[in-house]
């Protein structure tokens, strides 16, 4: 009788695992699923908030709405991985409370335990977000965005709201939100990166619940077309100097409309941030990658990750199970071109894990040459070449249903191009289908570039990660057929095609 119910349950138990396992093969293969970027199972998710790396494991909080696939009352999702390819969603971190919604926000490993929130020698990681209090909105109030703390002990699992919040009060500024803190060595107190309408605000605290303000920066500075959101402050090493990075996000007021991340390089002193070129820099020209900033703790590297999407038609995308997805991590660098610098991004080493060779070749005169044509390559997989010269081309992806996404390079504009106007559904905003441009900042004589292709997005690395971009399509097919055109007659020195593995199997 023993042996039976033993048995009984071992049944039971294969039986839930095998339907869970099938759960998920059923969730992360719908039409339109990125197969190498997070995405949430299910439901709306916006900004990547709180990431922090800690004893092992990458934090990827995100502004996620359980309720609908589109915007609602903000809660922060949670998903972790240890090795910044393989995700898994974990249960909901952050609730909201009578404070208001849980906006955007960063965390921290506090080490010397300077919150107190330590205890028995566990190290807190806390969490530093905007309370969004609609009520007070709703009212005509100014004061409804203020800052509060939420600390946990075991990594990340489980969370304990501060007793003090909120513990940075709004002065009366209706944009007063999403803090990026860090620990800075040359004030030896944390600062706290805020965005406050129309310019950053800087904050330090010895504590992390105790702030002072330091300084403002960026009123008549950079780009102006919308309000200012989700900063990032951070250090990057050129040649043994220290460059100082700030980002500032900003909706609308992109360079090809809607939401987009620039930033600005200079010196912050534990004060003041003082910019040493005034122009405006974006990180990523593309219409959708926003809202994104970098992970904590993660010591010499810096690994950004932006939300793939753009507010102007987020809310509508034809993904209606989930909505949106995240960039793939990307690391950060400096490079110095005309005496300017400028940040690039690349994608992490840790994606080379799920890239395995498909097609490798060399010297192609490209004047129309056809790379892959078979069904046998299936998204998403990762495109690499280099070019003997600077010249135009342009590679046509497509489809069998005659579908195309076209990305290239413009010599006479000096120009790098994605035109998404023929790459599928569209009709859900009228601005959605087009093409859209970036310069090419490189001054050497040929050009490399990186194309990472998943199920309903591209990224585009060029010249080593001067030039990027991200834009999402919702094709009927994969695009599974490429060709190259080159007017100018350029040659492939090099051209790999690489398959990614999907992280879902
Ligand atoms: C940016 C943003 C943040 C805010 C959050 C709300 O996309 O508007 O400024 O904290 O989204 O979800």
């Amino acid at each position: 009788m023993q042996q039976i119910k033993y048995l009984f349950f071992i049944l039971l138990f294969a039986a839930s695992t095998l339907a869970k396992a099938q759960d998920d093969t059923a969730v992360y293969h719908e039409q339109y699923r990125p197969q190498i970027h997070f995405s949430p199972k299910a439901h709306w998710m916006n900004d990547p908030n709180g990431m922090v790396y800690n004893e092992g494991v990458y934090h990827l909080f995100f502004q996620y709405y359980p309720g609908a696939s589109v915007w609602g009352p903000m809660h922060w999702g949670h998903a972790t991985s240890t090795n910044l390819v393989h995700w898994q969603e974990q249960p909901i971190a952050l609730y909201p409370d009578s404070l208001g919604f849980i906006f955007s926000g960063s965390a921290v490993v506090d080490k010397n335990n300077t919150s107190g929130f330590g205890k028995g020698g566990k190290v807190p990681l806390v969490a530093i977000y905007t309370s969004h209090d609609t009520a007070g909105e709703r009212a005509g109030r100014n004061d409804y965005e203020n800052q509060s703390i939420a600390y946990s002990l075991d990594n990340g699992k489980t969370w304990t709201k501060y007793s003090g919040n909120p513990v940075v009060k709004n002065p009366g500024i209706r944009d007063f939100r999403d803090p990026k803190v860090s620990w800075n060595e040359a004030a030896n107190k944390w600062i706290m990166t805020l965005a406050t309408k129309d310019r950053i605000t800087f904050f330090s605290s010895p504590d992390l619940k105790n702030w002072t303000k330091e300084s403002e920066f960026g009123e008549k500075l950079g780009a102006h077309g919308g309000v200012w959101e989700c900063p990032d402050l951070f250090p990057l090493d050129y040649n043994g100097q220290k460059v100082w990075v700030l980002i500032v996000n900003i909706n609308p007021g992109g360079p090809n409309g809607g939401s987009a991340t620039q930033y600005f390089t200079g010196n912050f002193d534990g004060h003041t941030f003082t910019p040493d070129d005034t122009t405006t820099k974006w990180l990523d020209y593309g219409p959708d990658e926003y809202a994104g900033i970098t992970w904590s703790n993660t010591g010499e590297r810096k690994i950004f990750l932006g939300w793939m999407s753009n507010w102007e038609y987020a809310n509508v995308v034809p993904t209606e199970k989930w909505r949106s997805a995240t960039t793939i991590p990307r690391e950060l660098g400096i490079k110095k071109i005309n005496n300017q610098f400028l940040v690039t991004s690349q994608p992490v080493k840790e994606l080379n894990s799920i890239t395995k060779p498909f097609t490798t070749l060399t010297n192609v005169k490209a004047t129309d040459y056809t790379v892959a044509s078979t069904t046998k390559l299936t998204t998403p997989y990762k495109l690499s070449l280099t070019t003997d010269a600077v010249k135009d081309f342009s590679i046509t992806f497509s489809n069998k249903s005659g579908e195309q996404l076209v990305i290239g390079f413009d010599k006479a504009t000096n120009q790098y191009y994605i035109d998404r106007t023929k790459a599928g559904e569209s009709s859900f905003k009228q601005s959605f289908a087009a093409k859209t441009v970036a310069p090419r900042f490189a001054q050497k004589a040929s050009i490399d570039l990186v194309l990472i292709i998943d199920a309903a997005s591209v990224e585009l690395f060029a010249d080593s990660g001067l030039t990027t971009m991200t834009a999402i399509f919702f094709p009927e097919d994969l695009l599974n057929q490429i060709h190259v055109q080159s007017t100018g007659g350029v040659v492939l020195k090099s051209l790999q095609l690489s398959s990614m593995q999907s992280i879902w199997k």
